[in-house]
């Protein structure tokens, strides 16, 4: 249970690194708080006109979901990697360098469910693709993306991760509120619209 406890905050702590301030930021782009939605996820980055800087908030912001179960899966166990995928989306969310404000986790969730099972990340990668290009908004296609994922790790015997999935599509379901209520009302901007 220690070793346990040290892969969350391990996790945790991955998860919390706010890539998308940090380069928006870095970059001169401008408080991403300040612009758009006020999330830090790469959706809002791409707010800013830029990008490459999106591009990379979405990698790095995937890549530390992935990472965190990639490290603690070859130095622990599988439990271990769930723990630390976990940990990881509620640092993404709950980071405590930003008072605990923080994103959505769509982009941890795809990173991590890459490689908690890469069958059922691919999936999800891809219901979101084929919503967004529908639809062209982008929290609708996490929120598609999110819903299928549970059903996704039953159909594809992946059954080991449908816990915790159902729980992580649960917890983006709850971090999308704002973003439900723009889409009852209609008002949700497309993907690199300028308002929120
Ligand atoms: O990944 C977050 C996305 O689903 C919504 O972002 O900025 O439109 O609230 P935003």
């Amino acid at each position: 249970i220690v070793i346990l406890a040290l892969w969350a905050i391990a996790g945790y702590l991955l998860g919390s690194i706010p890539f998308g301030v940090i380069l928006t930021k870095a970059m001169g782009l401008g408080n991403l708080r300040e612009i758009g939605s006020g999330n830090i996820g790469a959706t809002n980055v791409l707010r800013t006109g830029n990008k490459g800087a999106a591009a990379a908030t979405l990698l790095l912001d995937g890549a530390k979901g992935a990472v965190a179960v990639l490290l603690a899966r070859a130095l622990a166990a599988e439990d271990a990697a769930q723990i630390a995928a976990l940990a990881a989306f509620l640092g993404h969310c709950f980071p405590v360098w930003l008072q605990f404000k923080g994103g959505k986790g769509v982009a941890t969730f795809l990173g991590l469910m890459l490689s908690l099972a890469w069958p059922v990340g691919l999936l999800a990668c891809g219901i979101w693709l084929a919503t967004a290009a529908i639809s062209r908004i982008s929290s609708l296609s996490a929120l598609v993306a999110a819903a299928w994922s549970p059903l996704v790790c039953l159909m594809l015997g992946q059954g080991q991760i449908f816990l915790l999935t159902l729980i992580l599509a649960g917890l983006i379901l709850w971090r999308h509120r704002a973003n439900l209520a723009r889409l009852k009302a209609g008002t949700e901007p497309r993907i690199g619209g300028s308002k929120a």
